[in-house]
């Protein structure tokens, strides 16, 4: 089996390993990274549970081999907070119930980050549409949706505070 050496920046943090030509960004995060936040689902690019932020976009980690983000800066859930205060998306999924058990959590908030990067003000349908590829089974995505509206404006005002 052919192994190489893989070095990438997760979550701030240069990390490096060896690693079998076939295995996934996901397991590598997970496994050798402890960035159990990456959950895996269908583990065929469905569900978005395992959506990282890799080099600056949205990618499903089950989908790309952990040799196509040598180099790379990924982003997993467990980076989107700073130290302990939670970013607005996080506040806004707890204060409006946006989960339930969580398992669809993690690349649901890393997608909104996306959305709110390149519209900070969407609307429902938009926000509806951006959600479109990460299946949640438990909440009927109006909570969610509620939570990225209230993130959305906690966004916006910190912006016009900062000019
Ligand atoms: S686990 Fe990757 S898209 Fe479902
Ligand atoms: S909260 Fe359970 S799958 Fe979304």
């Amino acid at each position: 089996m052919t192994s190489l050496d893989v070095t990438m920046t997760v979550n701030g943090r240069t990390v490096t390993g060896r690693v079998e030509a076939r295995r996934t960004l996901a397991d590598f995060l997970r496994k050798d990274c402890a960035a159990t936040g990456v959950h895996l689902g269908c583990e065929h690019g469905v569900c978005g549970a395992c959506t990282v932020v890799l080099d600056g976009c949205t990618a499903r980690s089950c989908c790309t081999l952990a040799v196509q983000a040598d180099g790379a800066e990924v982003m997993t859930v467990e980076g989107l907070a700073d130290g302990t205060d939670l970013h607005p998306l996080q506040e806004a999924f707890w204060a409006r119930h946006g989960l339930q058990c969580g398992f669809c959590t993690p690349g649901i908030l890393l997608t909104m980050r996306e959305l709110l990067a390149d519209n900070p003000d969407p609307s429902e349908e938009e926000i509806r549409e951006s959600l479109s590829g990460n299946i949640c089974r438990c909440t009927g995505y109006q909570f969610i949706v509620e939570a990225v509206k209230d993130a959305a404006a906690v966004l916006r005002a910190s912006s016009a505070d900062r000019g």
